[in-house]
């Protein structure tokens, strides 16, 4: 299969013999990492709610020679945690990264938002993170050999927008939350970082972001430009490889210079 681990430049991202787990793998950029995890050479376990979503996404990597499984979980979900985490080590034998890239969001004035509203996006995006971490790297240490947490977070953990109040603070929770349990999972050589995304373009908003009002929110960013999931590759390889094995409690941004405009 073509993968960058192919060529000698690149082994340093080689993750061969690694299994990673993605959460929220059936759309957008979780599927696009899976299949970027699966070119580095890592065995992967995608995971979705809907586990019939994710066949098509285990076949495409499968006929890339490439290993992947598919298990259902709700990450809001901490028994669903764990019955998927042993099933993956039961199936792959390790546990090496863990993407939690599973995440909701809502778009209304922060005056409608509801109790319930600010439960699904707080346990999805912040404590789905939260559980999936602490029972991870519970079963890493068994294994005595590390691991790589990645939280995928959102240029809105730094800044606000209009309408996305809930999920802003959930962003920054999990940025936060990344750095303490880096802090605490270092002396295992369990290392715990962070991407955040400025807008990626994925099937969910690529209609919002080709319209008129998209238009504008392009001309606030730097780089005039939105990015895609393929964007991301470069952060993600480097923080599940031993490119980034120094790297603990780090943020990379990946955002078109978004978080340098105040517009
Ligand atoms: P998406 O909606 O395509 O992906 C989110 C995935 O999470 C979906 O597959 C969804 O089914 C899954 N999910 C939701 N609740 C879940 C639950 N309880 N259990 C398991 N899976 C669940 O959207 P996208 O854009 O791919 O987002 C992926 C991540 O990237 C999210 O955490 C999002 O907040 C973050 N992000 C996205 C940006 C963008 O511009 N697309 C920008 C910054 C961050």
């Amino acid at each position: 299969m073509s993968s960058p681990s192919h060529n000698p430049a690149f082994t340093i991202f080689d993750l061969t013999g690694r299994t990673a787990l993605v959460t929220g793998a059936s759309s957008g950029i979780g599927r696009h990492f899976a299949l970027t995890l699966a070119a580095a050479g890592a065995e992967v376990v995608v995971t979705a709610r809907r586990v019939d979503r994710l066949h098509a996404l285990v076949a495409e990597i499968h006929a890339s020679g490439g290993k992947a499984h598919a298990m259902a979980l709700d990450v809001t979900q901490r028994t669903a945690i764990q019955t998927c985490l042993d099933a993956a080590i039961q199936t792959c034998g390790s546990l090496d990264i863990i993407v939690n890239n599973a995440g909701i969001s809502d778009t209304k004035n922060v005056l409608k938002y509801n109790d319930d509203d600010w439960d699904a996006i707080l346990d999805t995006n912040l404590k789905g993170a939260w559980m999936m971490t602490q029972e991870a790297a519970q079963r890493m240490l068994t294994f005595d050999r590390g691991g790589s947490i990645i939280n995928v977070s959102s240029i809105l953990a730094r800044r606000v927008t209009g309408g996305v109040g809930p999920y802003s603070a959930a962003k920054a929770g999990l940025s936060h939350l990344t750095r303490s349990m880096a802090l605490e999972l270092a002396r295992y050589a369990i290392r715990v970082n962070a991407i955040a995304p400025g807008y990626i373009v994925t099937e969910l908003n690529e209609e919002f972001l080709g319209s008129a009002a998209g238009d504008q929110l392009k001309s606030r960013i730097p780089s005039r430009s939105f990015g895609e999931a393929a964007s991301l590759d470069g952060a993600l390889l480097l923080l599940a490889s031993d490119a980034g094995r120094y790297m603990t409690g780090a943020e990379i941004v990946v955002d078109g210079g978004h978080l340098c405009s105040s517009l």
